[in-house]
């Protein structure tokens, strides 16, 4: 018997997809920023406004990202308990528990079952709490570079940064770096919801979605009989 769970709220959603959208973005503007095709063209260079546009696109899309993380760490205090920031966050002995019972059944196939969690399991959330930290590194490099380019006081609020990071030159190249995590996390995120989809057959694509997962009654039992305070 499957139930029927809402996992993922709608802020939870619209962060997820605006998040990878906006990543999407960043990362091919980036790119483009990193090393720019010399275009070859025979307009006037003030007709050419290419590096402009490009860059309009990656300063609106951090924007939006860095809203969008506020939010979603807003969430992790007042939204369901699947979305809280306990679940990133290892604090409990049950944590590190539940994290390497996820090495051993999914990472190092040393037993042959699936470890069966509602919201995330203990490993994908220590991992998006890693990414999380990389998101505000990429943050604070960022609008640290920025600042010397606006006029605007909230950019001004990271004009300290560069200096921490030892200059403008390495606090862009840390910046180039930490694209490379989000790069590999995103092909790895995708791979292991596929794989969860397939393997649990509970619904984990849509899940994003609709918010929805489908749960075995024993596995409901369990979590909740365990859970101090359940919904
Ligand atoms: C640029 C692409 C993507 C990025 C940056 C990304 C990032 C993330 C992050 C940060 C979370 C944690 C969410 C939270 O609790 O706030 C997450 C969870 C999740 N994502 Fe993505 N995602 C991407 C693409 C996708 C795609 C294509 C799917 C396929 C439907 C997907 C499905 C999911 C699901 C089902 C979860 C929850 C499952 C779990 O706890 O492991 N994501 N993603
Ligand atoms: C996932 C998020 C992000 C990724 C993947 C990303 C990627 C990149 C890359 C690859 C570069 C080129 C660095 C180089 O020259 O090697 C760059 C430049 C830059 N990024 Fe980001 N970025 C992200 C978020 C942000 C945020 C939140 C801001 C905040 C405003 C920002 C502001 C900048 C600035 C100011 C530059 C330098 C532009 C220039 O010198 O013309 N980025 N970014």
């Amino acid at each position: 018997m499957l139930r029927r769970v809402y996992v993922w709220e709608l802020p939870v959603r619209f962060y997820h997809w605006l998040n990878a959208l906006v990543m999407v973005a960043l990362v091919a503007t980036g790119f483009y920023i990193a090393d720019p095709l010399a275009l070859q063209s025979q307009r006037e260079a003030t007709g050419k406004f290419t590096m402009g546009w490009i860059r309009y696109i990656h300063f609106a899309a951090a924007y939006l990202f860095f809203f969008n993380f506020l939010a979603r760490i807003y969430w992790g205090f007042v939204g369901n308990k699947f979305a809280n920031w306990k679940q990133f966050i290892p604090v409990s002995g049950t944590f590190f528990k539940e994290m390497w019972t996820v090495i051993k059944m999914d990472v190092l196939m040393m037993k042959n079952r699936e470890h069966m969690s509602i919201g995330h399991n203990a490993l994908a959330g220590f991992t998006y709490f890693l990414t999380f930290i990389l998101f505000l590194i990429q943050c604070l490099t960022g609008f640290g570079l920025y600042a010397a380019m606006s006029d605007w006081w909230f950019p001004q609020l990271f004009a300290w940064v560069p200096a921490l990071f030892g200059g403008d030159i390495l606090t862009r190249q840390i910046h180039h770096w930490a694209m490379w995590f989000f790069i590999l996390f995103v092909v790895i995120h995708i791979y292991l919801v596929f794989y969860h989809d397939y393997i649990e057959g509970r619904g984990e694509i849509s899940s994003m979605g609709g918010g929805w997962k489908f749960i075995e009654e024993e596995a409901f039992e369990k979590e909740h009989t365990h859970t101090p305070n359940p919904e």
